[in-house]
Parts: structure tokens; sequence; C-alpha cells
């Protein structure tokens, strides 16, 4: 039936051991997440402030007893007890007086900060930044122009969420290429060049086994150009990905823009007037438009 998934024998979307405790993602969907959670008897728990306070995270209790210590008091939680957060203050913390079942229900993505992957993943792109020093920081920009565009497009919330892990992976692939032809200041050969368009095909096998399957195929098409002229497979217009479409314009501003070692970044106008110029051409005009805007309402351009 459409729209109905069933879970059944123990289906996990995916599994992440922490300490004694295990994490099992059940179903993701607009944002939200349902996640199954073990810990052993005698092992605290913590709660954290969420990053958007707004966040509401709920716990139930599915089997054993745990307790909930504050300054002045000493409550039980047994099963089917249960407690949520939202606007919260400070960490708070459990003690699992048994082995505990817990089922922890967010309105925010929460699972991506417990995958080993992902954090590995995180230490790479890092790896890149030390090798090519604008790296790192190029992916906090291009992240925060592709959700300037986003957000005047309205997208999901999962979207968003792809959005947000692929543009932070979208270099990862930069790991194989060598220091120096990062780093060349004068053209690039026809061979280094090759060498560069790899990245995308190899960040793409990098995240492909992540969970969250969208973002590989993100990964593996921000340098694809409407028409045609881009890399690794030269696909066209309606082919590519919306959210690669949006990484590529923030990408390509952001490169224009940022200082390199070797050269000083083009003022915000000039690099808008270079993707208005190819609007239509590599970049989808709907979007760049949508981005003139959002940049003018931040007062990055002026009107
Ligand atoms: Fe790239
Ligand atoms: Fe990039």
């Amino acid at each position: 039936m459409t729209g109905l998934k069933l879970g059944k024998g123990g289906d996990r979307i995916e599994t992440e051991k922490h300490g004694d405790s295990d994490f099992s993602l059940l179903a993701r969907g607009d944002g939200s997440e349902v996640i199954f959670q073990t810990i052993k008897q005698g092992k605290m728990f913590y709660v954290h402030p969420a990053e958007e306070a707004e966040t509401m995270e709920f716990f139930y209790i599915l089997e054993g007893e745990c307790i909930y210590k504050n300054d002045d008091e000493n409550i039980t939680l047994k099963q089917s007890d249960y407690f949520y957060v939202q606007h919260l203050q400070e960490s708070v913390f459990f003690s699992a007086l048994t082995d505990m079942k817990i089922l922890w229900y967010t309105t925010q993505p929460a699972f991506h900060l417990l995958s080993h992957r992902i954090v590995k993943l995180t230490s790479v792109v890092k790896q890149v930044e030390e090798k090519d020093n604008y790296t790192y920081q190029h992916s906090c920009r291009v992240q925060e122009y592709s959700f300037k565009i986003a957000r005047m497009l309205k997208l999901s919330k999962d979207r968003l969420e792809d959005l947000y892990l692929a543009t932070v992976f979208h270099d990862v692939g930069k790991i194989n290429i060598p220091e120096e032809i990062l780093n060349k200041s004068g053209r690039l050969t026809e061979e280094e060049f090759d060498i560069i368009k790899r990245h995308s095909y190899d960040g793409y096998v990098m995240v492909k086994d992540l969970y969250y399957t969208n973002i590989s195929h993100i990964i593996l098409q921000h340098h694809e150009r409407l028409d045609g002229s881009g890399y690794p497979y030269g696909i066209k217009e309606d082919d590519i990905m919306l959210e690669a479409k949006i990484i590529g314009i923030a990408d390509t501003f952001d490169a224009m823009t940022s200082d390199r070692p070797y050269r000083k970044g083009l003022d915000p106008t000039i690099a808008m007037a270079e993707l208005k110029r190819l609007s239509g051409i590599h970049y989808d005009s709907h979007l760049v438009d949508l981005f003139e805007k959002a940049l003018i309402l931040d007062g990055i351009l002026k009107k």
C-alpha cells in the first residue's frame, strides 16, 4: 500500500553503538525521527538542550526503570512512563536502574549526530580543509548560501536536511586530490583538471552507504550544468536534481567571492553579474533570481 511502511523482525534503517547503548533509527520523515534506544543497567543518559529551542523530544520507556535526579528530588520512572523536553535550558540526566528500552521521538533530526560514519566523514572534511585551506569554511558558506535559496523555495524539512548534509560533504572527495593540484595557482593542465573532476564521483562513493540516500546523488551532480557542459556525466536541465543546482550556484558564488592565497575574492555584485550572465546556460535562472533576492534582503547585495 502506497504510503504505508511496515517494520517487522527487527527492521532498522540504521543502528549505531555508543558504549553500551544501541540507537536504532526506525523511521524518519518531514524532519522527525523515531529512534529505539537500549541502555545498560547502571549507565547514565543525558538529554541536552536542542540546537533549535522549538524541537520537541519525547521519550517513552518500553522496558526497565531509571531515576531522574535533580538537586532536591529523585523520581523513578518505570515502564509506560515517559518524559519530553522542549525549550530545555540545561542538560538533564537519568541513571538506569535496570537494562532499559526507550522509544525516542524527535521533531528535529538527531540520528546523524550519533552516526559514526557521519562523524568520520566530518573528520575527512576537516582533513580536506587542512590540505586546501579554503575548503571547510567554504562548505559552511556554501551551506549558508544554499539555505538562502532553499528558504525562498520553501523546501520541505526532509529536503532541507539532505541539503544540509550534502553541502557539508559536497567536496569530501577532494581528499583524493594531491595538495599541489588543489592549491595550484596557475592554469591547470588537462590531466590535472581531470583529477579535480573526480571529486564529485569520489564524494558520491564515500557517502552512498549512508542512510540519507539522496545526498550521494546531490554530491555526484553538484558540478553538472544546465546545458550539459558540467561533469562527471554532462547531464542536462531536469535530469539534474534541484538540490545539486542550488549547490552549484552557491558553490560558484563562494568560489568567486572568497580570497585565495594567490588572488583576492571578487566583489559580490560582480560575482552575481557573472552568475546572471550564465543564468539559463549553466545555472537555473529561477534559482539565480531567488539567490539574488535573498542576498539583497540580507544586505550582501545592493538593489
Ligand atoms: Fe566541488
Ligand atoms: Fe565546492
